[in-house]
C-alpha cells in the first residue's frame, strides 16, 4: 500500500474529508457530546478529532481543561478560513477552557524567514486584534511569543530526546532541522499548560495540522516523567476560496481576508464560483445547487445564523428563484455589514494589545 502524508507546510490536500478521517485514524465528531455547539459544529464543518470524549466530558462535569491555537505570523493579511479555528476557540473558552494563544515566531523564523521583529508587529498590531474582535475574551487569554517563553522552549528540548527520525519520516514524511526544531516547541506549546496542571486539553486545527498532533500525542505519552495527558484535537473542514479550490490561502488572488474594504469584497463576490447554471434562462427552469456554491459555504459557516432564514435561501435557490447576481448582491451586503462592525471591534481591539503583554 502506498503510505501517504500530510505536509503541514504546504497547502496542497486532498479534500475527501471521509477518506481522511479513515486514512488517518481520526474521531468522527459526535454532536451530542457537545453542549451549546456554534454554528460550524450544527452545520456539519466540524467533522472529526481525536480523543473527544475526554474533552466532552470535562465539558459536562465542569472539571479543568485547555484550548490553544498558534498565530503563524506569516503575513500581513488574515483569510477569512482562520474565522473558524477562532469560532472553535471562543466556543471552548465560552464553556470553561482555560485559553491559550501563542505566537509561532520562532516557527515562522526556522521555517519562513521571517524576521523575529516582524512577527512581533503584525501579531500585535493585527492578529491578535483581530481575534478579539471576532469575540475572544483578551482577558481570560493567556497570550505569549515563542521567543520570550523560557519554560516552553526549555521543554522542547527536553521533549526531544522523545522523539527520533523514524518517526519523523513516518509522521511527515521527510525531516529537515528548521521543521525538527519548528514542531518539536510546537508540541511544547500544547503541552506547557500541563506543567502546572495535569488537565486535558484540545488544540482546534485543520487537518492541515494533524501531523502535529499525531506528534504531540507520541511524544506526550512517550514523555512518562511528565505524565502529560495526550491532547485531543478537533478538526475543521476548510473554507474554500471564492474560486473554488479547497482551501483559502495567502497565495491565491481570490481569498478573502479579514478587514477587506467594500471594494475587495465586491471585486471577490463578482468572480466567486457559484452553483448556477450557465444563464439565467436555464437558472429559472433547473434552479442552482447551493452545495457546489462558495458563497452559500460562507453563509453557512459564518454569514447566516438563524437556520430557517439559511434554509429558505436555500430552498430558493435550488428552486431557481433566487439568481447568481441576486445571491452575490446578499453577499456583499453581508459580507460588508459583518466587516463593519468587525473593523469597529478591531480598532477598539488595537489599543488594548499591548497591554496584553506588559505582565
Ligand atoms: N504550526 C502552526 C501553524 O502553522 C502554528 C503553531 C505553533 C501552533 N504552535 C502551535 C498551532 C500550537 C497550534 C498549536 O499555523
Amino acid at each position: 500500500m502506498k503510505k501517504e502524508f500530510i505536509d503541514p507546510w504546504s497547502s496542497e490536500l486532498s479534500g475527501n474529508y471521509n477518506d481522511i478521517v479513515h486514512k488517518f485514524g481520526l474521531e468522527r465528531f459526535n454532536l451530542e457530546d457537545f453542549p451549546e455547539p456554534n454554528l460550524l459544529m450544527k452545520r456539519g464543518f466540524v467533522f472529526a478529532g481525536r480523543d473527544l470524549k475526554k474533552i466532552s466530558n470535562c465539558i459536562k462535569n465542569k472539571k479543568k481543561f485547555y484550548v490553544l491555537t498558534g498565530i503563524m505570523p506569516t503575513s500581513d493579511k488574515i483569510h477569512f478560513g482562520t474565522k473558524s479555528i477562532i469560532d472553535m476557540m471562543i466556543y471552548f473558552q465560552k464553556q470553561g477552557a482555560e485559553t491559550y494563544i501563542l505566537v509561532a515566531d520562532l516557527e515562522a523564523a526556522a521555517t519562513r524567514g521571517v524576521e523575529l521583529k516582524q512577527a512581533r508587529k503584525r501579531a500585535l498590531e493585527i492578529y491578535i486584534p483581530c481575534y478579539i474582535a471576532l469575540g475572544l475574551n483578551p482577558k481570560k487569554t493567556k497570550f505569549y511569543f515563542q521567543s520570550e517563553n523560557d519554560e516552553v522552549r526549555n521543554l522542547a528540548f527536553e521533549l526531544s530526546n522523545k522523539a527520533t527520525l523514524n518517526e519523523y519520516r513516518a509522521i511527515y514524511g521527510n525531516a529537515e532541522p528548521p521543521r525538527i526544531m519548528a514542531s518539536i516547541l510546537q508540541v511544547a506549546d500544547i503541552l506547557h499548560p500541563q506543567l502546572r496542571k495535569k488537565m486535558p486539553g484540545i488544540v482546534p486545527v485543520g487537518i492541515d495540522q494533524d501531523p502535529h498532533m499525531r506528534l504531540s500525542r507520541d511524544i506526550a505519552s512517550r514523555a512518562k516523567k511528565f505524565g502529560f495527558i495526550p491532547p485531543s484535537s478537533i478538526n475543521v473542514k476548510f473554507l474554500r476560496s471564492l474560486t473554488g479550490n479547497l482551501k483559502m490561502s495567502k497565495s491565491e488572488g481570490n481569498s478573502l481576508y479579514l478587514l477587506d474594504d467594500d471594494n475587495e469584497i465586491k471585486r471577490k463576490v463578482i468572480r466567486a464560483l457559484t452553483g448556477g447554471q450557465k444563464t439565467l434562462t436555464e437558472q429559472k427552469e433547473k434552479g442552482g445547487n447551493p452545495d457546489k456554491d462558495t458563497l452559500f459555504e460562507l453563509f453557512r459557516q459564518h454569514l447566516i445564523k438563524d437556520d430557517d432564514k439559511l434554509k429558505q435561501r436555500e430552498e430558493d435557490y435550488r428552486n431557481g428563484k433566487i439568481s447568481d447576481s441576486e445571491n452575490k448582491d446578499y453577499a456583499v451586503k453581508l459580507l460588508i455589514k459583518f466587516m463593519r462592525d468587525f473593523q469597529r471591534k478591531y480598532k477598539k481591539a488595537r489599543k488594548k494589545t499591548e497591554k496584553l503583554f506588559k505582565d
